[in-house]
């Protein structure tokens, strides 16, 4: 039938099921709807990756930016040494056959080097703004609508990436036209000086290879650009750790990673999955409870989430 009640619906059923949407255990994925919902939203996160699982793979038929390849310092020579870093460690980044420890040490490697290049080239706080201005990056459909209805909810979203925290925000702010309270960004942060100059990065870096390792500890509010640590930080991120129900989203397997600085009960994972469709389809689909093609909307996690927390249930 038709009958406009979502709530009769076995929770995955109908809407969310389409071309797009992979999914080999529908099964589980409502046993843990059940719980999640019976623990209600007080004990219930939100953990997503940024680039290409908030963000679209493709723009305009090209591949979407990064918060890094967004950048532009308004300094051509470190623009062009920061691409000379890219078109050498990129490759080595996706190899299959490093192994994981060697790895390791030249992600360190490449995005010392990188953080190195900004500061010393002087990125200033304007020229991100303009950056995020002039760049080809956009939100998946629905990404507003799913921050808004969890903001009701009093729901944290923690946005995980090896990227940049505050390029991350500008473009949350520039893009989403607004900014959300309960949307924390764990990323590399800047430390500027008054002159609005890059001086430092605060904190230990996060690269592709360590972002498991002190997720909840990195965790700093949307709005403390300087991200000094206060006492009221450290009590947010504990209460965070409280919150051992999961929605996980990654368009990478090491995603899966981001919810290990939490001893979490019941998790479900939404992995996107954006290129060599054919090669990776299997391991997705075993590695996550749902998995989303062709930079699918957003709507899919919204319903899930509003069939966790609909005021009627
Ligand atoms: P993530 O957003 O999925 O956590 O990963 C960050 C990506 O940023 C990673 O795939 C490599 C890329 N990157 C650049 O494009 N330029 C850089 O200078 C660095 C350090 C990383």
């Amino acid at each position: 039938g038709h009958e406009n009640n979502s709530l009769a619906k076995s929770p995955m059923e109908e809407s969310n099921l389409s071309a797009n949407t992979v999914m080999d255990h529908p099964r589980a994925i409502t046993d843990k709807i059940a719980l999640i919902r019976d623990a209600g939203p007080s004990k219930f996160q939100v953990i997503a990756d940024f680039d290409a699982t908030l963000t679209r793979y493709r723009v305009n038929g090209l591949r979407g930016q990064t918060s890094h390849g967004l950048l532009q310092q308004g300094n051509a020579y470190y623009d062009a040494k920061r691409q000379a870093l890219y078109d050498h460690y990129h490759p080595l980044e996706i190899s299959p056959v490093i192994p994981v420890d060697e790895k390791t040490k030249l992600m360190e490697e490449w995005w010392s080097k990188t953080h190195e290049l900004l500061i010393e080239g002087g990125l200033t706080y304007e020229a991100i703004k303009k950056s995020v201005a002039d760049s080809s990056i956009a939100f998946r459909e629905g990404v507003t609508e799913l921050f808004e209805f969890l903001e009701k909810k009093e729901i944290p979203v923690l946005i995980f990436s090896a990227g940049l925290a505050d390029v991350i925000e500008e473009v949350l702010r520039q893009n989403l036209h607004r900014t959300f309270k309960n949307v924390k960004i764990v990323s590399n942060r800047m430390v500027f000086n008054d002159d609005g100059q890059l001086v430092s990065f605060k904190g230990k870096l996060i690269h592709v290879l360590n972002k498991n390792e002190h997720a909840l500890d990195m965790a700093a509010p949307l709005h403390d650009r300087l991200g000094v640590a206060t006492g009221e930080e450290d009590e947010e991120n504990a209460n965070m750790k409280k919150r051992t129900n999961v929605l996980l989203m990654g368009d990478h397997l090491g995603d899966l990673g981001m919810s290990d600085g939490l001893n979490y009960e019941t998790r479900i994972s939404i992995g996107f999955l954006n290129d060599n469709i054919e090669k990776s389809l299997e391991s997705y689909r075993e590695a996550f409870d749902l998995v989303y093609l062709n930079d699918a909307p957003m709507w899919g996690a919204l319903e899930l989430v509003s069939q966790l927390f609909s005021t009627e249930a």
